[in-house]
């Protein structure tokens, strides 16, 4: 499929197939079991193969899994009606649709149709998606150069930094496009005052607010939804991975109604032939009962605490492999010296039987957001197979962080 990734892929020894999985567990075709830190990009909130989960995939596979497209569907409206629930503030419609790139190439076209305005501001080391206008929005050079010229009308500005959005924000800005903690950035988390001041700034400028929730969202950062840590509501909230509750693929858009008059005109303005697809839809509504009744964002909190004390601990005796260690609930970053110590790293841990792997836009971190199922057992033996990658790295950290 893609012989430069497999190469990749073995020169770093990951070699094995996956087969099946349960709660943090994924296993192989050897049948080897790996705790997975990875958790599919930050897919596997609910765990592997939930039995809830699949056992309601199971249930509506039998009755009806694609849709007509002419009639409604209820597993659809059941979840539309309870995002609107569990979602902050207003937020009450959903657009449905199948990947996180596709929740926000819904957003920035609402955002446009919306305002009959051009303009997007987003942040240096985004991350949304790699589809063109996803990619447009997204802040690394590495992944936008080779496919320009990309959207017009997208200003970039640091991140975390509400001044640098004031400096640009005029008539013209139709959104300003952020992750509530960026993940694909090296899992950077803003100043508490950063998200309250975006909004300020929109609503001053009669601009929406656009919260990219695809990673942080449905429980990982230690509540439902990240944006809640600040207490701001987004005019335009963009989910999907955990949606899925690690069974299917969905994505949303939810908005509040102030941002979504121009489908009353429009209504086939923006569509998708497998958005709002029974099966999907019921397995995420499953997805998020399960996300609430066994209340896994409190588990994020907690077991959150204890996994970035555990790996600051290890910075403390292993300052020169470990810069920097941060993070919120358990969507946590491990920085390292040089892209070379990371992946002598990922290896060890591989070698060791736990996964992770890097964050896209930020190869010097290393990213850790297991199922929030892991239980504490498994985070002690997450912690005492770091401290052996890391004292068996040790020796050769001179050439790895000189690269
Ligand atoms: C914040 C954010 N937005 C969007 C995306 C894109 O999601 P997908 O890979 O489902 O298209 C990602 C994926 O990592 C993401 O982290």
């Amino acid at each position: 499929m893609n012989p430069g990734l497999a190469r990749a892929l073995r020169f770093m020894g990951l070699n094995a197939v996956e087969k099946t999985g349960h709660e943090a567990i994924i296993v192989d075709e050897e049948g080897n079991q790996y705790i997975d830190c990875a958790g599919g990009y930050g897919v596997f909130v609910q765990g592997y193969q939930n039995s809830r989960i699949v056992e309601r995939a199971h249930q509506q596979l039998d009755q009806l899994s694609l849709s007509s497209r002419v009639l409604l569907n209820r597993p659809m409206i059941a979840l539309a009606e309870e995002l609107a629930r569990l979602t902050p503030g207003d937020l009450q419609y959903s657009f449905f649709c199948n990947s996180g790139a596709e929740a926000v190439e819904a957003a920035l076209k609402f955002a446009r149709i919306q305002t009959g305005r051009p303009r997007i501001i987003s942040t240096y080391g985004a991350f949304h998606g790699k589809t063109l206008g996803a990619l447009s929005v997204s802040g690394r050079d590495t992944y936008r150069q080779p496919f320009a010229p990309l959207l017009p009308d997208i200003i970039h500005v640091p991140y975390g930094d509400a001044q640098k959005v004031a400096e640009v924000m005029d008539d013209q800005v139709a959104a300003v496009i952020v992750e509530p903690i960026q993940g694909e950035g090296g899992v950077i988390v803003p100043p508490d005052e950063y998200l309250p001041a975006l909004r300020g700034l929109c609503d001053q400028h009669g601009a929406l607010l656009i919260a990219d929730e695809v990673q942080t969202g449905i429980g990982r950062t230690g509540r439902l939804f990240a944006v809640e840590h600040s207490g701001v509501v987004p005019d335009l909230m963009c989910l999907a991975k955990a949606l899925g509750g690690g069974v299917m693929p969905i994505g949303a858009v939810v908005g509040r109604p102030s941002a979504w008059t121009f489908f009353d005109s429009a209504p086939l303005i923006h569509t998708s032939t497998f958005g709002g697809n029974p099966l999907a839809c019921a397995v995420a509504q499953e997805a998020l009962r399960v996300t609430v009744e066994d209340d896994l964002p409190q588990r994020a909190a907690t077991l959150g605490v204890t996994l970035l004390n555990g790996l600051k601990q290890l910075q403390g005796r292993f300052s020169r492999a470990i810069t920097d260690v941060r993070g919120r609930g358990l969507m946590i970053g491990v920085e390292v010296p040089s892209a070379g110590v990371g992946g002598a790293l990922i290896s060890e841990l591989f070698q060791r039987h736990v996964l992770a792997v890097y964050t896209l836009n930020n190869d010097r971190v290393i990213r850790m957001v297991p199922p929030l199922v892991i239980t504490a057992a498994q985070i002690d033996q997450v912690l005492k197979v770091w401290e052996q990658a890391l004292s068996a790295i040790e020796p050769m950290l001179d050439d790895l962080i000189e690269g």
